[in-house]
């Protein structure tokens, strides 16, 4: 894997084929130690090392640093570096020297996430390692444990005088907390109460990793860094926008016994999907800070009405993806035969809605959500589908020849592609060459790999950098988790009081079930075919 070494990060306006020459290089400053918990975890193997790496290769961490991995397993400092080095060979790194600096600052620490004994360890651990490497006790605890633990391992660390008051101190303590953040509102209340009980808000980073990916940033300077868009992002414009978030993937990697207590809605939209909402329907942030960007997708947050249990049944649909069959055999099993999935489970592996952002730029403008496992392509795209033109010149004649040669009635859109293939893509009518009067539908499109010869940092790296400089604009606030499970709550409990026993089933590697249709019965629009994404 061939690394550039520099990231180059800035704020100015480069114009059409002039090469940024800044060296500047957004770079953590302050010597620290990253205690990772549940370091023999997958997270931690194929996300936060490689991007630790990464970070480090582009020069973006500070001349001393050291990183100590803890979980259950016994295993030497030695044991771990290896452990690390030989997963990143698998995930395609080559010629990793283990002489690197990042592993030889790797250490471990054997230990349980909720043994007082363990954090005194750990502390131990610290201190050892930060005098022979001599760093100040700035600390980033990552935390990618099983959610119950979250909120222990943070009162573990305060008993065991592991975190600085923010207001007294000249040193640091910043704890990233990976998702789920509460299975629903009451629990996510809870889960607030109790971490901002020990740590101050500046000291908490709660993740979501669809933040960290730069064509979600994109959102936010496609918005407002330019002028035609913008005023078009409305209900004066805008006759529908569609967020679809697709995987081919399905139970892979033992995911089974994990998601089928979470679902679609959990796993995805509560916290993903309402990101990228809050991004496409935002007013202007005052600033691009923390706060002025947390408070306007707050405002996103507050304007969705609860729906009641009526409204559930006609504004979502959730179903599950059937066996994959060859000759009448199942060759693939569906999601009630996954593995660690209860047979007769009602968790939904798809989910469509519709919802309505009810404040005066959007009031009136359905947005569709659908996200779903084994779908046809792996895709995620928001769509901006604008208005028709107020008279169908184009429809007039009922003559084939004056017509669209499209059935549909054709409407511009915008999509915003975010993963893969990432780019734009703004669609209208066009008249072909020839003698008659007609319209066709032609793309204008940017591709990200086409315009700029640079690599895109994983969304990790870009996440772990800002911890490190402590910015949180890319990370959740306690109000926006509680707003945006506000929401999905009551959805989930009408549901969970429907009494359906059973989900409809949907076609492995296909569009989802067509029950999903039913949120435009009634209308002209139609879901974008994910095959065609
Ligand atoms: C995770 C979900 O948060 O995001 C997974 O738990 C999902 O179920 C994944 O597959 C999708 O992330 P990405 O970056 O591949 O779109």
């Amino acid at each position: 894997m061939s690394i550039p070494q520099t990231v180059r990060a800035t704020t100015q306006i480069l114009r059409k084929g002039e090469v940024d020459r800044t060296p500047t290089v957004i770079r953590a400053k302050d010597p620290m130690t990253i205690v990772i918990f549940g370091a023999s975890g997958d997270l931690s193997k194929r996300k936060l090392i490689p991007a630790l790496y990464n970070l480090h290769q582009n020069g973006c961490l500070p001349d001393k640093y050291a990183v100590i991995g803890l979980s259950r397993t016994p295993m030497s400092d030695e044991a771990y570096r290896q452990m690390s080095i030989d997963f990143m060979k698998k995930e395609g790194y080559e010629d990793l020297d283990p002489n690197h600096y990042l592993f030889q600052a790797l250490h471990y620490c054997p230990g349980n996430n909720d043994t007082p004994e363990s954090f005194q360890a750990l502390r131990k651990r610290l201190e050892e390692v930060e005098a022979k490497r001599g760093l100040p006790p700035n600390r980033l605890y990552y935390l990618s444990v099983a959610p119950h633990f979250f909120s222990i391992v943070v009162e573990q660390l305060m008993a065991a005088r592991l975190i600085h008051d923010p207001k007294v101190e000249n040193t640091w303590s910043r704890v990233i907390i990976e998702k789920p953040f509460g299975t629903d509102l009451e629990s996510a209340r809870a889960l607030n109460a109790a971490i901002t009980g020990v740590l101050d808000e500046s000291q908490i980073y709660r993740i979501d990793h669809y933040l960290g990916k730069e064509t979600v940033q994109n959102i936010i300077s496609f918005r407002f860094g330019n002028t035609i868009f913008e005023p078009t992002f409305n209900n004066k414009y805008v006759d529908n926008v569609q967020i679809t978030v697709s995987e081919t993937l399905g139970m892979e990697g033992k995911r089974g016994a994990y998601y089928d207590t979470a679902g679609a809605m959990r796993d995805m939209v509560q916290n993903h999907m309402f990101q990228v909402l809050c991004l496409t329907a935002m007013e202007p942030p005052a600033a691009l800070d923390s706060t002025s960007i947390r408070d306007e997708k707050v405002k996103v947050l507050r304007a969705l009405e609860p729906y009641n249990a009526d409204q559930v049944r006609h504004n979502t649909v959730r179903a599950q993806y059937g066996p994959k069959l060859k000759n009448g055999q199942t060759v693939e099993p569906g999601y009630l035969g996954a593995e660690g999935v209860d047979p007769e489970s009602t968790t939904e592996s798809f989910v469509a809605m519709r919802l309505f952002v009810n404040n005066w730029r959007w009031a009136g403008v359905p947005f569709f959500l659908r996200h779903g496992k084994r779908l046809a392509k792996r895709v995620t795209e928001v769509a901006i589908q604008f208005k028709q033109p107020p008279m169908h010149l184009f429809k007039q004649n009922d003559s084939a020849e004056l017509c669209l040669l499209d059935d549909r009635p054709i409407q511009n859109q915008l999509v915003l592609r975010i993963q893969p293939d990432d780019g734009i893509s703004l669609s209208f009518g066009c008249k072909p060459p020839g003698m008659q009067m007609r319209l066709q539908q032609v793309d204008m499109d940017f591709l990200y790999k086409e315009a700029f010869d640079l690599r895109s940092p994983e969304a990790y790296e870009r996440l772990i950098l800002d911890a490190l400089r402590g910015d949180a604009s890319l990370f959740t606030r306690s109000d926006e988790v509680e707003y945006a499970w506000r929401f999905i709550g009551a959805i989930l409990d009408g549901w969970k009081h429907s009494g359906d026993k059973k989900l409809p089933q949907y076609e492995p590697y296909g569009e989802g079930p067509l029950e999903a249709r039913k949120l435009m019965e009634g209308s002209h629009r139609r879901w974008r075919l994910i095959k065609d994404m």
